[in-house]
């Protein structure tokens, strides 16, 4: 991280650590609607301007190592394929043959020297060109040269790939902005896939992102664990552009070095402020990514419908050579599932509530201030057409660090 740039943080941490009031440049934070939770028109809304239009998380490149290997990504309902070319290159298809629809891969991952559909067997080559109709002699004008593959955008930023169904989208770096730089110290090119858990939430997907963009809650639901290692009073944020952000929470001097990875387990690139606290970065608009020198989850929230929520925690850790992953992740691995059953236990109850007659407007304090700038985004994503009373306020939008 640019040393500047963590003087300031470590300067904000102490900072915040001693203050007994909001700092003074803090503003109050407008009300979050409860019904952005819950209407089914705000949820149609956010599937169409944000998940359509959005660069998505869809694979590390480690799981694309060689030519021909593929995985699927629906999570923003359309089917697509994400696949490594013979060039090397990572390029994403709507997994939809050009003859009649069917799917050209049928394995949520795998390796195909071709994407040949099942159906009737046509045949695509790793680039998306078609290079084989059975009976071809069928077919009058046949022009395979116009019957490729549907492509997606597909862009890749240190090892880590995402996809976008708008052809019209910035470029991924251009949308990830400051994160290339705050993050490059993990060296995502360097990682490995070690294990992926899954959890289904019974509320909101934004109610699950809002749960990981602040640690106000960690001295009561986290009183056996996080709440033992971090000290919430020095929680430091950044509203970054585009819905990103950035939170820093320090940990207790007592408590430094215990988390420490072996050598063999640690990752050299990482300089010292991530090991001295937790810092993790929201990624627009459903991952967070709590970036450490060990084994890492990005949590990532893949709304099933307007109630319901898949978190997944897809795990990584910097290359160890040829063994068996380090049993200090496969522990921390575990461990994390208390964390995630306790993350996930209030969300149903918070769904009942935010449906309820009763419900109100959520109050976030300004320590909670990267929920409003999360929800802002939202709004910003889909325009004019966020219902008025819906809506989050952009009295914050001044507080974004370009
Ligand atoms: S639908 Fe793919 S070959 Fe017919
Ligand atoms: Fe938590």
């Amino acid at each position: 991280m640019d040393a500047t740039l963590e003087a300031t943080i470590r300067e904000e941490l102490a900072a915040n650590s001693e203050r007994t009031a909001p700092p003074s440049d803090a503003v109050a934070v407008p009300p979050i609607p409860a019904g952005r939770y819950h209407d089914p028109a705000m949820f149609e809304l956010e599937q169409a301007r944000v998940w359509r239009r959005t660069w998505l998380f869809a694979a590390h490149e480690s799981e694309l190592p060689q030519a021909g290997s593929y995985t699927t990504f629906d999570r923003a309902g359309a089917p697509i394929v994400v696949v490594r070319g013979t060039d090397g290159e990572i390029r994403a298809f709507y997994n939809s043959c050009r003859h009649r629809g069917a799917p050209v891969v049928r394995d949520a991952c795998g390796t195909a020297k071709r994407l040949t559909c099942q159906y009737h067997s046509w045949s695509y080559d790793l680039a998306g060109e078609l290079r084989a109709v059975p009976e071809a002699r069928s077919f009058v004008d046949l022009d395979t040269a116009q019957l490729g593959l549907v492509p997606v955008r597909c862009e890749t930023w240190e090892g880590w790939v995402f996809v976008n169904e708008d052809p019209d989208a910035t470029p991924l770096v251009e949308f990830l902005g400051p994160l290339c730089e705050q993050m490059r110290e993990i060296d995502g090119p360097s990682l490995r896939k070690i294990g992926t858990q899954t959890h289904h939430v019974a509320a909101n997907w934004k109610a699950m992102v809002d749960a990981f963009l602040e640690v106000y809650h960690i001295r009561t639901v986290h009183p056996d664990n996080a709440a033992l290692l971090y000290d919430d009073a020095t929680t430091t944020v950044a509203m970054l552009p585009n819905g990103h952000s950035r939170l820093t929470v320090g940990v207790k001097p007592e408590m430094m070095g215990i988390m420490d990875p072996s050598p063999i387990a640690d990752n050299p690139s990482v300089g010292q402020l991530w090991r001295e606290t937790s810092t993790s970065f929201g990624w627009f608009p459903n991952i967070v990514a709590p970036l450490d020198t060990g084994a890492f989850p990005l949590l990532c929230m893949w709304p099933l419908d307007h109630r319901t929520t898949e978190l997944e925690l897809q795990w990584f850790a910097p290359a160890w050579g040829d063994g068996e992953i380090p049993e200090e992740h496969t522990v921390r691995m575990t461990l994390f599932e208390t964390v995630m059953a306790q993350d996930t236990a209030n969300m149903a109850a918070i769904q009942r509530s935010v449906e309820s007659r009763g419900a109100q407007p959520f109050q976030i304090g300004w320590h909670e201030r990267l929920i409003h700038h999360f929800h802002r985004a939202v709004d910003l994503a889909i325009g004019r057409d966020v219902p008025t009373e819906l809506a989050v306020s952009d009295a914050l939008d001044g507080f974004v660090e370009h």
